[in-house]
């Protein structure tokens, strides 16, 4: 059966917008049913509204306190039945409870080769530090931020020349290929997490995730 996604987003979801075209592709089994996004201004939601998918603004400074915020976003995600939770550039921090609630099924991309370089500016960070590689990481979602079990990483050459934004660029393209293979496994039963082990066609996949090198097309 086709599994039901949401997308949790805060900006431009260009991560959503590569999902929504490998669903029209055909390579993720799956419908996204419902995209949240906490900013009334983020572009993603017109890239759903486009795509004909349903979206809710669920403004977080309208809510007391961050529980209360995710309890709202809780009822949103559980009446429309969803199986999978997709972070996408989602610019807050979630209660450990929302997170125990989808333990399992909520993915989160992050732009570094985690564990390095957890939290902002992952592409300065991996320049300044005269790193040869660098990357994205897509993971499992725990209470410990940018902290879950890494499903697959990609690799990206950083050159003597890179800028920051050059590298942001480099690596954005390497997750929109990224995301949408970690969602298709995961939409096909390829892929689950236990006890934070991750076991891809039921083979324990290595601490740093499945590694789509530099080769790897585009
Ligand atoms: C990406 O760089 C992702 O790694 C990070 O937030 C950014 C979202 O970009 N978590 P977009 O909104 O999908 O374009």
């Amino acid at each position: 059966m086709k599994k039901r996604i949401a997308v949790l987003i805060s900006g431009s979801g260009s991560n959503l917008q590569a999902v929504i075209d490998a669903i029209d592709e055909g390579k993720i089994n799956a419908e996204i049913v419902l995209v949240i996004s906490n900013k009334a201004d983020a572009y993603g939601i017109t890239r759903a509204q486009s795509a004909g998918i349903q979206t809710v603004l669920l403004q977080h400074t309208h809510y007391a306190s961050r529980i209360d915020f995710d309890l709202a976003m809780l009822e949103h995600l559980e009446r429309q039945r969803v199986d999978l939770v997709v972070l996408a550039g989602f610019m807050r921090i979630l209660s450990a409870e929302f997170v125990r609630h989808f333990s399992g099924r909520m993915l989160n991309i992050h732009p570094s080769l985690l564990p390095k370089y957890k939290g902002l500016h992952t592409h300065q960070r991996a320049i300044e530090a005269g790193d040869a590689k660098h990357g994205c990481s897509v993971h499992f979602v725990t209470a410990e931020l940018d902290g879950g079990p890494v499903a697959l990483q990609a690799l990206v050459p950083i050159t003597a020349t890179d800028t920051e934004q050059q590298l942001q660029h480099k690596v954005h393209l390497r997750e929109h290929i990224a995301y949408p293979k970690v969602i298709a496994w995961f939409c096909d039963d390829r892929l689950r997490c236990t006890d934070n082990n991750l076991y891809l066609n039921d083979e324990l996949l290595p601490a740093n995730g499945f590694q789509l090198t530099f080769d790897a097309p585009y």
